[in-house]
């Protein structure tokens, strides 16, 4: 933070923009850089002191534009008003493929995944239980595995690309490498700090898309080829199945087969690319943050091994229930009570410190008065909702593992003081089978292994600003004894 002190004034307040009331700028002392620094390199602390002096809602100079934070008693007002706060064009503008329309992304997920949750259940399980085998092993000595998150983002593919496009195609290596990878390269497009933005906002968006506009050059494209071959190859194979076995033809339940059944699609002429984009997008959504979560929640275990024995024992009993193959009623899902706990605590220290940008529709007034413009980037204070007491309880700061256990408030569960998925009516309506995948890959792990961290301490985020990334440090896996 630059200033010290009282030294942050609030520089232009009222009647600044167009005879608006905006929200107070947090004063800043370098034209152009504005808040920028203490942005990317402080924001923990930055905030918290805009937040004391401020209030509710401040605007910042970052990147070459002013942008306004909402905290916690203005977020949920962000999340629910839909009509006037857009999250998904800025996403949109950030990644290597075309948005389609995100309310048929959230129909579809509804409809062909959530709805079925049963039906998926099973293979889900099956799924991660091979990825664990596949990219973790049996560690009989202790193995020590190092950038997590790029693992969890390929064992993560293994039941996304089975619920998707299939169970054939997900147990092939190089779908599951298409499918890490797409999600790679678009998260580091996403991250990329937008430096151009400091000459002309938005020319960094422009910058990196001017490959692809020019039809240079996509990081993606190469994923999304194999794509279109893949889902190709699958449709001529139903189709032809099908044709041949008549009513003897068993349909495979997958989101590719739910797509090509809509009324509507014509599968007498079929656009594989434009499809292949549509499957793409519903990849990057699902896959964007359950490695991520993963994860975290697996490094944080690994740097609080106290908490092992008692996880373990709560994992012993509900694995009575599994069948001779690991695999777990979806009953036996909520009895991870502790684990649940868990989970949601580590989706709750997160760590972004702000998330969630969003862009304003129309000029929109605040329930306490101050307005803001069209095309407004109104971002949201996540830690002012997760480092309150009142709304977290006792030490806010520190990670409680049983936090939220007895609680009544399961991981998947959206509420106030909880943000990771989301709330209203645009809550993240795949929430139950990513927080489903986490539970089922961390009951595994921990019947499986003992895991710490290869420093011996706990291993902290990987910061890009605001945002956070887990630890590419190393995490030791060491099979347990049976009779540990
Ligand atoms: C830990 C994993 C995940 C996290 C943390 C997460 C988080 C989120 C968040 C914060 C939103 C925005 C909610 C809002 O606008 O209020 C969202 C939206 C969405 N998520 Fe997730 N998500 C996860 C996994 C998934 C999965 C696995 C799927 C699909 C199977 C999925 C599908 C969607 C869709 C379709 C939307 C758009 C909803 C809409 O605009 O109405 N997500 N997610």
């Amino acid at each position: 933070m630059h200033s010290s002190g009282n030294a942050l004034h609030v520089k232009a307040s009222k009647m600044s923009k167009i005879g608006m009331k905006m929200p107070p700028l947090v004063r800043y002392k370098f034209p152009i850089i504005g808040h920028t620094y203490s942005y990317m390199f402080d924001s923990a602390e930055f905030f918290k002191q805009c937040r004391k002096e401020y209030g509710d809602i401040f605007s910042l100079y970052v990147w070459g534009q002013v942008m306004t934070f909402v905290g916690k008693e203005h977020i949920h007002e962000v999340l629910s008003r839909d009509d006037a706060f857009d999250s998904v064009e800025l996403f949109s503008r950030k990644i290597l493929i075309e948005i389609g329309d995100i309310r048929y992304n959230a129909f579809a997920t509804k409809k062909y995944i959530t709805n079925k949750l049963e039906l998926y259940s099973e293979r889900m399980q099956e799924s991660i239980l091979s990825g664990i085998q596949r990219f973790i092993g049996e560690c009989e000595e202790p193995t020590v595995l190092n950038n997590l998150y790029f693992l969890l983002t390929k064992l993560i593919a293994v039941p996304t690309a089975n619920i998707f496009i299939g169970e054939e195609e997900a147990k092939s290596n190089e779908v599951i490498t298409t499918f890490a990878r797409f999600t790679f390269d678009n998260l580091i497009y996403i991250a990329i700090p937008p430096i151009f933005d400091l000459i002309y906002p938005g020319l960094q968006d422009y910058v990196n898309k001017l490959t692809i506009r020019l039809g240079l050059y996509n990081p993606a494209t190469k994923n999304l080829n194999v794509l279109v071959k893949l889902i190709k190859k699958q449709i001529d194979k139903r189709l032809q199945e099908k044709q041949e076995y008549g009513d003897l033809w068993k349909r495979p339940n997958d989101m590719l087969q739910d797509i090509i059944e809509e009324k509507g699609f014509d599968l007498n002429y079929i656009n594989y690319s434009e499809l292949a984009e549509k499957m793409a997008l519903f990849i990057l959504i699902s896959m964007i943050n359950a490695p991520r979560a993963c994860a975290n929640a697996l490094i944080d275990l690994a740097s609080r091994t106290e908490y092992m024995q008692e996880l373990y024992e709560e994992q012993l009993e509900v694995v009575k229930e599994a069948d001779k193959n690991g695999i777990l009623p979806l009953g036996a899902f909520n009895k991870m009570k502790k684990l649940d706990s868990f989970v949601k605590e580590s989706l709750r220290l997160t760590g972004d410190v702000v998330a969630f940008p969003h862009i304003t529709m129309k000029n929109y007034t605040f329930s306490n008065g101050f307005q803001v413009p069209r095309n407004h980037i109104v971002d949201l204070y996540y830690d002012d909702i997760y480092l309150d007491e009142s709304l977290q309880g006792q030490n806010p700061n520190s990670f409680n593992p049983f936090r939220h256990f007895n609680k009544n408030s399961p991981a998947a569960k959206v509420s106030k003081d909880f943000l990771a998925f989301g709330g209203s009516k645009h809550a993240c309506p795949g929430r139950f089978l990513a927080v489903n995948e986490i539970k089922f890959f961390m009951h595994n792990v921990i019947l499986k292994y003992n895991v710490r961290t290869k420093s011996g301490k706990i291993e902290e985020k990987w910061k890009l600003g605001p945002l956070s990334f887990p630890s590419l440090r190393g995490v030791i896996f060491e099979k347990r004894k049976s009779s540990q």
